[in-house]
């Protein structure tokens, strides 16, 4: 990453998480060390104390919420992020999950256009925004920081099966972009990769980001009366619209890992041509014969 990118990136369109007219946070220039993939260095050194301990305690919160409410991969796996009372530098956890899985984590200055996210994934390559929240905004940021990318995602990188799952979901997406289906695919990634809930023996647990670094939505996501949990189907999912400010409204929930990766093997084709004669479902909206109790 020695040469500054020839183009540097410049519109960026936060597809991924949602539409937004807001522009995206974070410093996209850096002096030209960003390259024409969104990746750039984790500035490791800018870092501060402050932003240090932010890391840290919000590392201790979360992590004391798991027990009863994250699946047993994620809290198996945590472990493996190492340092947990400091930002950790990526080449530390490059290490091992390289080694796991065969996936690195890349340093991106914020949310990124879909075309490069998929690539970027499509390549074992997961983007994890390097900034962190300011304190005021320990309990909730709108965009992913560094913690979010860190702590709710790069666990899950570590286990074979859902690994597999988030790199052939880059592949699809690189395809539904070409068909202009990236905006109903996007909804898949955020019912899955972000807020996902999966049966364990033992019962229900969360494997989203979103869910595993918030610190009021995993007992929401988990253990509220209050959303609806729906059996995961890829057309349902893909029709359901999704809130980005508030809690989800409904969930969808899987067997396992494996199944996850099955679903995802077929040709998505003709169900992006199914979605265009299917109207989307508000969040929260149960259609005829659903309990809303998976
Ligand atoms: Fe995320």
């Amino acid at each position: 990453m020695d040469t500054p990118a020839a183009a540097a990136p410049a519109a960026v369109t936060p597809v991924v998480y949602g539409a937004s007219d807001r522009p995206p946070r974070g410093d996209y220039s850096r002096g030209g060390v960003v390259q024409a993939d969104y990746t750039c260095p984790q500035d490791w050194a800018s870092y501060t104390a402050a932003d240090h301990d932010t890391y840290k305690r919000l590392y201790e919160r979360q992590a004391a919420q798991l027990p009863g409410l994250a699946c047993d991969a994620f809290i198996n796996a945590l472990p493996l992020l190492g340092v947990k009372d400091r930002i950790p530098r990526f080449e530390e956890i490059n290490e091992r999950l390289h080694r796991a899985t065969g996936w690195e984590i890349v340093a991106v200055p914020g949310l990124i256009p879909e075309l490069p996210f998929f690539t970027l994934l499509a390549n074992r390559k997961f983007p994890v925004t390097d900034w962190i929240r300011k304190p005021e905004e320990f309990n909730y940021i709108v965009e992913p920081d560094v913690f979010h990318d860190l702590f709710g995602h790069v666990p899950m990188l570590f286990d074979p099966a859902f690994a597999d799952y988030v790199q052939r979901y880059g592949q699809g997406g690189i395809k539904a972009h070409e068909l202009g289906a990236g905006e109903k695919l996007a909804r898949l990634y955020w019912y899955t990769v972000e807020f996902g809930l999966i049966r364990q023996p033992d019962g229900l647990r969360a494997y989203g980001a979103g869910i595993l670094s918030s610190v009021g939505e995993l007992q929401h996501a988990v253990c509220s009366n209050e959303p609806h949990r729906l059996p995961l189907d890829l057309l349902r999912t893909m029709r359901t619209l999704y809130k980005i400010d508030t809690y989800q409204a409904n969930y969808f929930v899987i067997e396992s890992f494996a199944q996850l990766f099955d679903l995802t093997a077929p040709d998505f084709t003709p169900l992006y041509r199914a979605l265009e004669v299917e109207s989307d479902i508000p969040a929260g909206v149960l259609l005829p014969g659903e309990t809303g109790k998976a």
